[in-house]
């Protein structure tokens, strides 16, 4: 049953494809506290994904839509709408969901659904950002969380956290990197819009009232 301040709380929404590493670090935070807010549902769209378990580990309401029953984009967006709207939420957090949403589904939620990005935007939207920005001889790379618009990874940037590039480093120990830092971002970020301190006015992220500068805060905890 639900208590009288369950009903009270933000209700989030999370969308995942993979592992589910960020949806545990925001339902971590939640259970210790520091967020008010709770976890109406997680939605994934491969049923092979290890996330799906690790949801149900954390008694998380998971709901599995296997995007290739679909035929068409418009519907699988179409089935999503409707078990997000099923859990009725105040926030969508997509968490490494893997799709490219319709503008449809983006204009449902815009100014309530914020996205995790491994890359300091705008550098290195899409696939692949860890071996680009090696590739590319950068020094620092990081992690990105935004609005999501109808621009593929290109809405207004909320916060990000840099790490460096070390000479001894690959794809797959900067994505260590990253990850360490998303986990500590993202639920702050959630935190902020749980707490109705961040909005998306005119297209503008505001924090407390005030314009967010277009790379956004940086949160750097190294
Ligand atoms: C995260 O590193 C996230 O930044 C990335 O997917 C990973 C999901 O990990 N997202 C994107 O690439 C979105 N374009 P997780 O399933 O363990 O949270």
């Amino acid at each position: 049953m639900m208590t009288d301040a369950a009903l009270d709380q933000p209700r989030i929404v999370i969308l995942i494809s993979g592992t589910g590493s960020n949806m545990l670090a925001i339902a971590d935070a939640i259970k210790a506290g520091q967020i008010d807010a709770m976890v109406a549902g997680v939605i994934c769209n491969r049923p092979d994904a290890a996330g799906i378990q690790y949801a149900k580990d954390r008694d998380l309401p998971v709901e599995v839509i296997d995007h290739k029953n679909f035929t068409s984009r418009e519907d699988f967006d179409f089935a999503m709408m409707k078990a997000i709207d099923g859990f009725a939420p105040d926030l969508v957090v997509l968490a490494g969901f893997m799709r490219i949403l319709t503008p449809d589904f983006v204009r449902r939620y815009e100014g309530r659904m914020v996205n995790i990005h491994p890359s300091l935007l705008p550098k290195y939207h899409g696939l692949h950002t860890h071996q680009r920005a090696i590739d590319a001889g950068d020094s620092e790379h990081g992690v990105s969380v935004h609005y999501v618009t109808e621009e593929l990874d290109g809405g207004p940037v909320i916060a990000q956290a840099v790490v460096s590039i070390d000479v001894e480093d690959d794809a797959d120990s900067l994505k260590r990197k990253v990850q360490q830092q998303e986990h500590v971002l993202y639920p702050i970020v959630v935190k902020w819009c749980t707490e109705g301190r961040l909005l998306m006015k005119n297209g503008v992220a505001t924090l407390d009232g005030k314009p967010i500068p277009k790379s956004g805060l940086q949160l750097s905890n190294q």
